[in-house]
């Protein structure tokens, strides 16, 4: 391109210094966006749906109210400047068509448990607008039809619930945790206690409603299979905001079986963890068994605190066949009638959630979290090759090094090691034993973070060389920005796109080149844009 000539560039000058004034002096964004929001939906907008910190007082509490990670609540992060709660379709359109107009970035949030806060907090531009789904919750449960339309404000433990309410051999295979977003967790895969026999949310996807970055409400059909692929596991954030999802059903036995049985080091933990590595990828699909580890005090004067490992399970059929299941394929954990509980799959369901014996199927509906929120950093690996037993005596060591170290195994093979690798952008599928899940939490604000967060990375380092490699694979909704983040996201070259295939290979092995096309086909402009969303290709100019 030429230089523009002298005059030319005085008036550009002009121009500019023009519109910095026009800016300093034009009303307020909270202004300017909710008008814009009432000119451009069909639907009106109430002042009840619509927070500001300085209009209204229910502000942090609305944004605290399903913020997982205290790391990402205190004064000192970045808040949004308004809050929005779209009531219908037309308030979540004219919010994308608003943030474009007035150039004004936007995060969506649904349940709220990112890891890394990317649906409520921004660390790469202000101000931001939080869309909050939270009142587009219905679940629609249509059991002749075998299936369910849920919109994407809903929790795990809605859909559950509404499918138990009515029918008792239908379930859905996703979320252990029940106050996941449908909206934040299915986009990104969705895992929980039934993969090994159905794969995961994503895999039982048969449509959806998206508004895209022109504001459009695209279904299936409309949006093609290529746009259709990338929103079931190419991550939240990137592609569009989801309305609803409308999900397959699956068949569940009247009757299954739950146990849990702890074993600590001394109890020959370690001898069963290395039989457990071989056997439970190769189970009957029907069985799920993860082993959660964690610290215990003991009476021991020597040690002050040992590992317990506890082996968590659900399996789709009776005590009767359970124990035949597990004479057969891992007698070694010496299971007996008496460790296991035969019950309903929705109380199951609240059994691997973690919730008191007795407690009811309604507390599914309780839209407060049910857990405390904590301060937490997570990672996670895919393992290939079993650990061996040096490295399970290295990797004990250092869990103890933390006050509240946590970890859980979970076992894949069955159908996760059935679907193609490129099925959906979920791409951690055959030759997977099992995926690791590690976190330190704590509780205390006046903690040093930098220690938590630190055994977190040296329990990444020191399980290097027994995860899987090139790329070193990890779970997208277990989001960990320590893979690498998008920095200038408003001017996106070869070398973002660069940068971001590191951690884009981590997440979705060769499925993110597909990722990168479909971006930018339908979103050049990065109108969902967040730390780690997926970015456009940078648009080839002629010279
Ligand atoms: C305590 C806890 C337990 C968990 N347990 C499991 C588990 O058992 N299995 C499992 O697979 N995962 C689990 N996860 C991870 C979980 O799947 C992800 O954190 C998921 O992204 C949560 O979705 P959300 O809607 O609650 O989160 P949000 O924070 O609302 O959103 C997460 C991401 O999705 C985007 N997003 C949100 N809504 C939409 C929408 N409607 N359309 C498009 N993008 C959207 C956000 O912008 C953000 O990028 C767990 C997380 C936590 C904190
Ligand atoms: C703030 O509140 C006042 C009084 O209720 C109302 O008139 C105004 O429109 C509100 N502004 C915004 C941006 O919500
Ligand atoms: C929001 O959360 C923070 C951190 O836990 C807390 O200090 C604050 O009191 C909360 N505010 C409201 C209004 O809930
Ligand atoms: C206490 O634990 C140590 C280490 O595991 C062990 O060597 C020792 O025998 C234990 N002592 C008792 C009394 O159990
Ligand atoms: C709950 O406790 C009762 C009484 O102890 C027991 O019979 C039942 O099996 C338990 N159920 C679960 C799911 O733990
Ligand atoms: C954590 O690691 C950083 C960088 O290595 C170091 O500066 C800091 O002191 C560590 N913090 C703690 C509490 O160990
Ligand atoms: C975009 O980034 C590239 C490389 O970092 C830089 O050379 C270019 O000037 C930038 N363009 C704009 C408009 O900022």
């Amino acid at each position: 391109m030429e230089s523009p000539s002298s005059p030319l560039k005085f008036l550009l000058v002009l121009i500019l210094q023009l519109s910095v004034e026009a800016n300093a002096y034009s009303a307020p964004i909270e202004e300017t966006f909710f008008q814009c929001l009432s000119t451009n939906s069909k639907l009106v907008v109430p002042l009840s749906s619509y927070y500001t910190p300085k209009n209204s007082t229910s502000f942090i509490s609305v944004l605290n109210s399903t913020a997982q990670n205290l790391r990402y609540v205190g004064t000192k992060v970045p808040k949004p400047a308004i809050i929005f709660t779209p009531l219908g379709e037309p308030h979540v359109q004219a919010a994308v068509i608003c943030s474009r107009r007035l150039g004004v970035h936007i995060r969506v949030r649904s349940g709220g448990h990112d890891y890394e806060a990317v649906s409520y907090a921004s660390q790469i531009e202000t101000p931001f607008i939080v869309i909050d789904l939270m009142r587009l919750r219905k679940v629609d449960v249509d059991i002749p039809g075998n299936n369910v339309w849920v919109q994407g404000g809903a929790t795990v433990g809605e859909v559950y619930y509404g499918i138990a309410q009515k029918s008792k051999i239908h379930g859905f295979p996703m979320g252990v945790c029940t106050t996941l977003g449908i909206g934040g967790h299915i986009t990104g895969g969705a895992y929980g206690s039934m993969m090994r026999k159905f794969g995961l949310g994503a895999d039982h996807v048969l449509d959806a409603t998206i508004v895209d970055s022109k504001g459009r409400i695209l279904n299936r059909a409309a949006m093609g299979e290529d746009f259709f692929w990338a929103i079931r596991g190419g991550g939240g954030g990137s592609f569009g905001i989801i309305l609803a999802w409308r999900i397959k059903l699956v068949k569940v036995p009247e009757t299954v079986t739950v146990f849990t049985v702890t074993k600590t080091l001394s109890q020959g933990g370690n001898k069963l963890l290395q039989r457990w590595q071989e056997v439970a990828p190769t189970l009957e699909d029907d069985l799920f068994i993860r082993v959660i580890m964690q610290a215990a005090p003991t009476n021991n004067g020597t040690i002050s605190r040992t590992l317990t490992t506890s082996y968590n399970a659900m399996f789709l059929g009776s005590v009767r066949r359970l124990l035949k299941v597990m004479r057969k394929g891992f007698p070694e954990l010496g299971l007996t009638s008496k460790d296991c509980i035969e019950t309903s799959w929705i109380k199951s369901v609240l059994y691997i959630a973690g919730y008191p014996n007795m407690t009811g199927p309604e507390v599914l509906l309780q839209v407060k979290p049910v857990l405390k929120p904590y301060y937490f950093k997570a990672k996670s690996d895919f393992v290939r090759v079993p650990i061996p037993k040096i490295g399970l005596l290295g990797l004990w060591k250092l869990f103890l090094e933390d006050d509240n170290p946590f970890m859980v195994w979970s076992p894949y093979g069955g159908m996760m090691e059935r679907i193609p690798e490129t099925a959906t952008p979920f791409p951690h599928r055959r030759g997977i034993l099992f995926k690791i899940f590690y976190m330190a939490s704590w509780q205390d604000p006046d903690e040093d973070p930098s220690k938590h967060m630190n055994w977190t990375r040296s329990m990444y380092n020191y399980l290097g060389p027994y995860v899987s490699k090139s790329p070193r694979e990890a779970y997208v909704n277990y989001r960990d920005l320590d893979l690498g983040m998008n920095k200038n996201w408003k001017n996106v070259t070869d070398y973002i796109v660069k940068e971001a295939s590191a951690w884009g290979a981590k997440y979705f092995k060769g499925n993110f080149y597909r990722l990168l096309e479909v971006k930018s086909r339908v979103d050049p402009d990065n109108v969902f844009r967040h730390e780690q969303s997926i970015p456009p290709l940078p648009v080839k100019r002629q010279t």
